[in-house]
Formats: structure tokens, sequence, C-alpha cells
């Protein structure tokens, strides 16, 4: 792998600021100083930036507890999007997995593995998603069967079964469990139920659960269990 590469991907900057760090003579490899950023990079070689061993870590994955009035995208000519929300010299060709609505909050997963990504998102897979949901009417036991036995949508899209269990505290709340991911799916699956969404927070995909001490808006790295749990789906 290319030094500068090797660099942004370790979280050391954005291609650009490592391009200029290696050039400043800043990096050695194996105790020799390297000015050339397309210089190669293998598993054994010992990079040092600034006096730092810089660990191989050849993607990074975040999670983010996404706050409202921010879109899932890379990025948007008028819309704040949830990318804006990490600061600069996060490593390269970071993307959300998968979408939130605007008014969404909760986990959403933020990685420059594009295979990962693809699998976790690929109908295919059936990766389990658990949303915590506020409705404007009443939930109830016909709406836990109508799910558990399977929702068509307004449009005659027929999903999946999915799981409804109703807040024993709230019965305007309660928590589903969905395995595909169709657009505005929840919201849909509540209006085929002649109901309205009022709030949605993502809480869990697959093994990956909402750190609930990160703020709204705020994201950290995943932990390397975390991150082998993921592979394994
Ligand atoms: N279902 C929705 O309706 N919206 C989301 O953001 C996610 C799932």
């Amino acid at each position: 792998m290319r030094l500068d590469k090797y660099l942004s991907n370790a979280g050391i900057g954005s291609r650009k600021d490592v391009k200029n760090i290696i050039s400043s003579g800043r990096v050695t490899v194996n105790g020799t100083p390297v000015r050339d950023s397309g210089f190669h990079i293998t598993e054994s070689d010992d990079v040092v930036c600034d006096n730092n061993a810089v660990s191989h870590h050849e993607f990074c994955y975040l999670m983010m507890n996404k706050p409202r009035g921010v879109i899932t995208a890379t990025e948007d000519a008028s819309q704040k999007t949830v990318m804006d929300l990490l600061p600069a010299g996060m490593p390269n060709g970071l993307s959300p997995v998968g979408r939130l609505d605007i008014d969404t909050v909760g986990l959403l997963l933020i990685t420059n593995d594009g295979v990962l990504a693809h699998r976790l998102i690929s109908p295919r897979s059936h990766v389990k998603k658990v949303y915590y949901v506020k409705t404007d009417g009443a939930l109830s036991a016909a709406d836990v069967d109508a799910f558990a036995s399977s929702i068509t949508l307004k449009d005659g899209t027929r999903l999946l079964p999915a799981a409804l269990s109703i807040d024993e505290n709230d019965d305007h709340a309660g928590y589903v469990t969905i395995s595909e991911g169709k657009y505005h799916q929840i919201k849909r699956m509540f209006a085929a139920r002649n109901n309205r969404v009022v709030y949605l927070k993502r809480i869990s995909m697959g093994p990956l659960s909402l750190d609930e001490s990160l703020p709204e808006g705020g994201f950290r790295e995943l932990t390397d269990d975390e991150v082998t749990l993921l592979k394994e789906i």
C-alpha cells in the first residue's frame, strides 16, 4: 500500500494532509526518513510519524448517534450531511452505511470498508435492525400480530415478518425489529396500520448497539470486538 494511503487510513489526516506531512520529512519507514508519498509499505514495515509509531488499521469504522436535521449522504449542495459532523483530517473514503431519514436519530455506521458496508446493506444478508418508535395513535395487540405475520404497504409491497413489542409503560411507543431496509420502511409500516410515526431512533444494527453515552451528533471508533462481530455477518 502507498505510504500516503497507509497514513490516511490510520487517521493521521486526509490524503492531502499526509502528503504534506510526508514531504516535510516527518515520517520514517524502518528508521529512514521517506519523503515520497507513493513509497510502498508492507505489513512488516515500521512506520513512525512525528516520533509516534503508526499502527496499521486498513479501515476506519465509526459509530455515530445521528441527530435530527442532517441527511445521510456524503455531500449535498444545500443540506448539512452526517459527514459534516466529522472533524477535518478523517481517513478518506468514509461513507454512511445505509440511510436514516433526516428526522430519524440513532445508530449510524460510517466506514471506508466498502465490502463490509455492502454486505450489511445487501437485501440478501437480512441484517436485523431494531428501532424505538413513538406513534401518534395507540399500539395494540392487533398491530403486533400484523407485524409478525407480514405487513403489506399501501403500494402493495408485502414485507417480511417483523417484530413489534409495545413499551409496557407507554402504548404509543414500542420496539420494531426488521430484517430488510426498504425506503421509509418503518414509517410506511405504521402508515399501513393507519398510524403515524412521530419519533424514530435506530438502536441496533446486527450485532452493533448504539452506545447510549454518545450525545446526538457524537461519534466514536468501533472497538476491535465490535468490528470482529460485524465481520462475522
Ligand atoms: N424506516 C424509516 O421510515 N425511516 C428511517 O430513517 C429508517 C427506517
